[in-house]
């Protein structure tokens, strides 16, 4: 089976968020089940610059209604496979990998418009064109009304974060001519954006986990388009990410003060202390040690742990928040910080050696997310130890099993997006936490549960057979 993965980003190349991951890691996966996966991705100038070496395979054309474009594919084989690097003018002209909305419209229509047509002049054919996002979602329109030919080839859509859609790219996708779309369910607004346009194109629209596909077929997750998402119920599945335990493994992580496992986890404590002296804090093992390690948007809920951690100025804890993003959101964590810092430290970095170290040593991870698709940091943080105090919402409630008892359970949840609830809620965790014997529990089980991308590979894999027949059937072949 072969199948064109389309995205923005993806590790090792170009890594900004959890879609990177994503489509770096599950083609690993996907190779053990007789899946082959060669992956597009824009050549942004940055990534030239790196690659500088490399010779283009080929030039093709980007038709327009007002004349042609040209894109040049490069070629490079990473983990055995191969990326296809889509590149040209409107990608030159938007070099940062996130920017202006309208530029990055053109620049991503261009680019998915462009990886089909590698793939058709470099005589590369995939049975399953398989798009991440609305970057890579116009593609989908484009395979479908653009008379390229590939009628029978089966669409896929994963959605990784629903309020992106690509607003702003009206204009881009009628440069490219590219028609609204006409699917009745659709608002108006909707119609003539990437991401509603590609799903209304799809065959299958997948989510990055159970929980949040069926939260967005609901007015508070759904963003408008609940009413076309509930009309689209029966192809849309949820298949939960998972991470690589070879990459995120405390036993073996180099980036640690002390390594440990689920049988040596007392060595976890030297990591704890390592944190505690960086930031000046008495260095108690007994003091519960939160942390954030996250993009401080607004989706993340950093403003509802930090009021929460105001609400709970009677109990001890540390607290260490990783992360940059929305100026607005580090200010806030900035003045929090500055009024505790006897026991709150804010690092506005993206440091992955840093958020390993934290990983390791924090008590508790916090993800007070207002929605998750499927969240990475929590799946780590239960690798990992930390134990995972979360919103009830998305990934996170498939990922986190609520403490029930000394024996069940992998962490703490909350159902409300407000300060209170997850005060509560921490105070109960803070509690169990005073109990070694209980918290140890929590933590093995934690380190102990599966999320490795063998699971998620089985399905997604399952789904393209699935929509091959399907498209086989309908097309008499
Ligand atoms: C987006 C979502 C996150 C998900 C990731 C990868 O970043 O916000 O929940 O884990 O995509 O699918």
């Amino acid at each position: 089976m072969k199948v064109l993965f389309l995205a923005a980003e993806a590790t090792p190349l170009v890594k900004v968020g959890g879609l990177a991951d994503v489509a770096g890691e599950l083609p690993r996966a996907l190779a053990r089940h007789g899946v082959d996966v060669q992956l597009a991705l824009p050549f942004y100038p940055g990534l030239k610059a790196e690659l500088a070496g490399l010779r283009p395979l080929a030039t093709v054309e980007v038709p327009r209604p007002d004349g042609v474009q040209t894109a040049t594919v490069h070629a490079l084989e990473v983990d055995g496979r191969r990326v296809w690097l889509i590149g040209g003018e409107p990608i030159d002209a938007a070099p940062a990998v996130y920017g202006a909305p309208e530029q990055d419209a053109a620049k991503f229509i261009f680019f998915g418009i462009g990886a089909l047509q590698a793939c058709r002049s470099l005589g590369w054919e995939p049975e399953v064109v398989h798009a991440h996002d609305w970057h890579a979602a116009p593609s989908l329109a484009w395979m479908r009304t653009a008379s390229f030919g590939w009628d029978r080839t089966p669409a896929l859509l994963t959605v990784h974060n629903l309020p992106y859609m690509g607003t702003g790219g009206e204009a881009a996708l009628a440069g490219y001519g590219l028609r609204p779309a006409d699917d009745p369910q659709l608002p108006d607004w909707a119609r003539q954006l990437p991401l509603p346009l590609g799903m209304s194109h799809a065959d299958w629209i997948t989510t990055v986990s159970p929980s949040y596909a069926g939260e967005i077929q609901t007015p508070a997750f759904g963003c408008g388009l609940e009413a076309f998402l509930a009309s689209r119920a029966g192809r849309l599945r949820g298949i939960l990410n998972g991470i690589d335990p070879r990459v995120w493994n405390p036993g073996a992580d180099a980036a640690l003060e002390r390594r440990y496992a689920i049988d040596s986890l007392e060595y976890r404590l030297t990591n704890k202390t390592a944190l505690q002296r960086i930031f000046g804090w008495p260095e108690h093992g007994r003091t519960p040690l939160l942390a954030m390690i996250t993009r401080l948007d607004v989706q993340k809920g950093v403003d509802l742990a930090l009021d929460a951690l105001e609400a709970l100025q009677d109990v001890r804890w540390q607290f260490i928040l990783l992360g940059r993003g929305d100026p607005a959101v580090e200010a806030q964590a900035e003045a929090f910080a500055a009024a505790h810092r006897d026991r709150a430290a804010f690092i506005p970095q993206f440091d992955p050696f840093l958020s390993r170290r934290i990983y390791a040593g924090a008590d508790m991870l916090l993800v007070p997310s207002r929605y998750e698709p499927c969240g990475l940091a929590q799946l780590i943080g239960l690798r990992y130890g930390a134990v995972p105090v979360v919103r009830a919402t998305g990934g996170l409630r498939d990922t986190v099993e609520p403490y029930a008892s000394e024996a069940q359970g992998t962490g703490f949840l909350f159902d409300r997006a407000d300060p209170q609830a997850l005060a509560d809620s921490l105070r109960g965790a803070i509690q169990v936490h005073a109990d070694t014997r209980r918290w140890a529990g929590l933590q093995r089980r934690g380190m102990a549960a599966d999320f490795s991308w063998a699971a998620s590979a089985a399905e997604y894999s399952d789904l393209y057979l699935q929509a091959s027949a399907e498209r086989r059937a309908r097309s008499g072949g």
